[in-house]
């Protein structure tokens, strides 16, 4: 094959690749063979990689300058013009001369290098066993949100040997960013050094999108608590007699089919307690993928049909009954939702360890009132044992057996309820919680204003939820 003279000062021999691994310079060294090629012998420190156009478009930008690379195949042809391409991109590229064919040195066997899938990480978390997450983005991003218990090492630092160290012998290894692409070449800088490290399939994006369900109750109705795990989101199937309502429901509506289906229920209605701000609200296309009927409330002004919750309207599920109760303050609109006198379902009017912050738009004063009277007349009028259910979490508040609550008792406790009037609204206008990140689109999108992909509802809701006084 002609590898052209563009190629020809990028080739190295098999002494200047055995320098550079022994070496603590930084390198990338990738295998270009098909994957079980790789498997069956490879160059210790090298990683499988396939030079397709998604790699060129997603991997090959996040490489930090400065980084040697060297490509490795079977003979030497195919690297060399890769090494070519990404040479004229403006990274140091090399190419093994003579391939695997001119290598003596020695070969280790492994199968290449694999993602994690969110889940699977989650699961991996939940095991107990020594492990630890590397976020490789930049500290201000890292600040901004990240998996809690995760460590930030930018990735431009994995490839000094100091911060090696700080996750040697920690256990499993995985490597985290926003789209999963820079963590791969995270996952890449450590194998030079022997960490066989994991990288997140889809990033904090695909992170932001899962959901876990944990059993409330199922003693009278069922309930059922759905977590969208990287948003802290929560939302609720309640079952009772085979049929279920579904509140505040998120993306993807096909994880409510499967929760439900596995407690014999079948969804028939579908509520949002308020016009979200923080999350796409799944409401419409739950209800039409399940052939359920969608009510909202009749306060907040949405521009699409549905039937309309009035303060006081019931809803029946099999033997429990819903009733609406107007709880404005967070929205103007915002409902809460009473099971059988027993549970009420607060939306974001009030957390576990929280009160939820007014309107994330104008009049936050007049809000501030609203909630203050909506809490004390309306919430904490419950007794004591009434079980709270928001729809949101901060990252303080631990769950009970995965499962986020508290009691109108335990609220009453809350420093915020605490407050007369006039502090209380003080104290909620001077919070400064940042707003949540592409809220006014978010919040156009869920009042029909505007049309987005389900597929761009990921990257829309990237980041926490930011919905309480104090955004924990
Ligand atoms: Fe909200």
């Amino acid at each position: 094959m002609n590898i052209g003279h563009g190629s020809v000062g990028l080739a190295i021999g098999a002494d200047e690749l055995e320098t550079d691994l022994a070496g603590d310079g930084p390198i990338l060294v990738f295998d270009l063979r098909l994957a079980d090629e790789y498997s069956r012998g490879h160059v210790k420190g090298s990683v499988h990689a396939v030079c397709d156009t998604q790699a060129k478009e997603t991997i090959m930008p996040k490489i930090p300058k400065g980084v040697k690379i060297i490509l490795i195949d079977t003979d030497g042809s195919h690297s060399a013009q890769t090494a070519q391409m990404m040479s004229a991109y403006g990274l140091d590229a090399h190419y093994l001369r003579g391939g695997m064919t001119g290598w003596n040195g020695p070969v280790i066997e492994g199968g290449p290098q694999a993602v994690v899938e969110p889940e699977a990480l989650l699961e991996a978390m939940g095991s107990g066993k020594d492990m630890v997450v590397v976020d490789v983005r930049q500290p201000d991003e890292f600040e901004e949100f990240s998996i809690p218990g995760s460590i930030n090492i930018p990735l431009p630092d994995l490839f000094k040997k100091e911060n090696i160290v700080r996750i040697q012998g920690k256990g499993r290894v995985f490597t985290v960013c926003t789209h999963g692409n820079r963590s791969m070449v995270g996952a890449f800088a450590l194998a030079r050094s022997g960490i066989d490290a994991l990288s997140l399939a889809g990033g904090l994006v695909g992170w932001g999108q899962v959901l876990q369900s944990h059993v409330v109750t199922r003693e009278g109705p069922v309930i059922i608590q759905v977590e969208k795990t990287g948003k802290g989101c929560l939302s609720y199937i309640v079952g009772s007699e085979g049929q279920a309502v579904v509140i505040d429901p998120v993306y993807p509506v096909e994880k409510y089919l499967e929760f439900a289906s596995r407690e014999g229920l079948e969804i028939k209605k579908v509520l949002d307690t308020h016009h979200h701000a923080d999350h796409v609200s799944a409401a419409r296309d739950l209800a039409s993928v399940s052939g359920a009927r969608l009510h909202m409330s009749r306060y907040e002004g949405y521009d699409f049909e549905s039937e309309v919750l009035v303060d006081g309207a019931t809803i029946l599920v099999g033997r429990s009954e819903i009733t609406a109760l107007h709880t404005p303050g967070h929205t103007a609109g915002s409902l809460s939702f009473v099971l059988d006198g027993r549970f009420v379902f607060t939306g974001d009017v009030l957390f576990v360890d929280d009160v939820g912050r007014p309107d994330l738009r104008s009049s936050a004063g007049k809000f501030a009132a609203e909630l203050y009277a909506s809490l004390h007349q309306k919430i904490l009028a419950m007794p004591d044992e009434t079980v709270v259910l928001p729809a949101h979490h901060g990252s303080r508040a631990k769950p009970a057996g995965g499962v986020f609550l508290t009691t109108i008792g335990d609220a009453r406790m809350l420093d915020m309820l605490g407050m007369d009037q006039e502090k209380f609204v003080q104290t909620v206008v001077s919070s400064t919680v940042p707003k949540p990140m592409n809220y006014e689109k978010i919040i156009r999108i869920n009042k029909s204003r505007e049309e987005v992909p389900v597929c761009e509802v990921p990257d829309l809701e990237v980041g926490p939820n930011r919905c309480s006084t104090s955004a924990a």
